[in-house]
């Protein structure tokens, strides 16, 4: 049989070294900077209960078109998950554990049956975080703070801020229907594709990306037509909050985000450096009914995901953010026998320094090349003169290639001074 060539499936990527240090990076920087705000990290199930996401997104084309779903072979209907609020708000709901609000944070991976190009994957992965148990609208502040926030951290700077109300369950109910008497009227005039979906999600309409339909909907209605006075006032204190902040944002009464269970305030954050229509990098907001709607007692709550492929893609536009500095570190070059390399790399990283060495018994120079290529700062280097007097020569890597003989024992002393 010929071999067959295996590849990733479409849509998915395979993250090696050294991108994937720079992305173990961003989940560490991240991990810090929602950990200081009280957010601890949550790690669930891949694939849940095929009714779980169906609860959240009947009307949208993440729950319906999108989803990996499939029977297991006990017959349950299973789904891999699309997005990380559901689950997490399902977690909640099952575990009920306690704190008003009870701060949640991940970095996982979703799945979704998109048509891939740049930016856009199969498989992708989410920072972000939940807070649930309080409708407080400084919490929104909070969390749309930590977002912002996060991105300066990174060093992006190129990054807009939209933000919208999708009010209350009533306000949006109240506008959905009107919105959808505006379209029905206008129906010949829309893109035949997106006909269909006046009935099922007029608000979805809204955000079609067809040129006749678009031409049709910039006119439409606004859902701050039918806000309720405390909706807008909840809304101005979010903005005043922003504002406080000095974090620079834009309303825009269009931005309807794809999922169905925002209520309140929604956002997200566009990075202007990528030119691609995949350019949010990450967006967010209230979803006050989603815990009833999954069974549990009524409780708001909050959030955001950021795509981490999407972030990373930032960066790279603005040319910020390099990842991990690369600790200098240190390779041991055993001309010997190799025993020196196994007992020498293990005592170095048990005292915390970086070591690598190469296997095989290779030459001086080819382990000398493979040294360079580590990127480590010093070789630790055992020939047969070295091994007889109990010492070794570290040798700089970097530049001035100076070397000095050091007993064997006062290694580590040695390296560690020069870190
Ligand atoms: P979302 O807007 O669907 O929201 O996704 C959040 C972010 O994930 C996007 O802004 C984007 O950066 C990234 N993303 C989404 N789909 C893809 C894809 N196919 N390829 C690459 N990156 C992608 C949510 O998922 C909500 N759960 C966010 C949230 C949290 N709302 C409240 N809490």
């Amino acid at each position: 049989m010929a071999d067959p060539s295996f590849t990733a499936p479409i849509g998915t990527r395979d993250v090696l070294p050294p991108e994937s240090d720079r992305w173990a990076a961003l989940v560490a920087t991240f991990a810090d900077h929602v950990g200081r705000a009280g957010y601890g990290l949550v790690v669930g199930p891949m694939f849940e209960d095929l009714a779980v996401f169906q609860r959240v997104g009947e009307a949208t084309d993440i729950v319906t078109k999108e989803m990996y779903d499939f029977e297991d072979k006990g017959g349950r209907r299973i789904a891999l998950r699309p997005e990380g609020t559901a689950s997490i708000v399902r977690a909640y709901v099952q575990h009920r554990p306690v704190g008003t609000p009870w701060k949640a944070w991940y970095a996982a991976p979703n799945f979704r049956y998109e048509r891939p190009q740049a930016g856009r994957y199969r498989q992708h992965h989410q920072l972000g975080i939940e807070a649930l148990g309080s409708d407080d609208p400084d919490l929104d502040v909070e969390v749309i703070a930590l977002q912002a926030d996060l991105y300066a951290r990174l060093g992006l700077r190129q990054v807009d801020l939209l933000v919208n109300s999708m009010g209350s369950p009533a306000d949006r109910a109240a506008y959905a229907a009107a919105l959808g008497r505006w379209l029905e009227e206008r129906r010949d005039a829309l893109d035949p594709a997106d006909r269909p979906t006046i009935a099922t999600n007029p608000m979805r309409v809204l955000d079609s990306k067809r040129e006749a339909t678009r031409r049709v909907t910039d006119d439409a209605p606004t859902i701050l037509s039918s806000l309720s006075a405390d909706t807008i006032a909840r809304f101005e204190r979010v903005r005043e909050g922003l504002d406080a902040l000095g974090i620079a944002h834009r309303v825009e009464p269009r931005l309807v985000r794809g999922l169905d269970y925002y209520t309140h305030t929604t956002f997200e954050f566009q990075a202007t450096a990528l030119a691609s229509a995949q350019n949010a990098i990450g967006g967010g907001g209230r979803y006050d009914g989603l815990a009833e709607a999954l069974g549990g007692p009524a409780t708001p709550g909050i959030g955001f995901g950021s795509g981490i492929e999407r972030i990373l893609l930032a960066c790279d536009a603005e040319g910020v953010f390099p990842g991990p500095d690369g600790a200098p570190g240190t390779f041991v070059v055993d001309v010997v026998d190799g025993t020196h390399a196994r007992d020498l790399v293990a005592d170095l990283r048990r005292a915390g320094l970086r070591a690598d060495r190469a296997y095989g018994g290779r030459s001086m120079k080819a382990q000398m090349k493979a040294a360079d290529r580590s990127g480590a700062a010093w070789a630790v280097i055992v020939g047969a003169d070295e091994a007889e007097a109990d010492e070794v020569t570290v040798r700089d890597l970097r530049g001035s290639r100076e070397q000095e003989r050091v007993p064997r024992d006062a290694v580590i002393d040695h390296l560690r001074k020069r870190l």
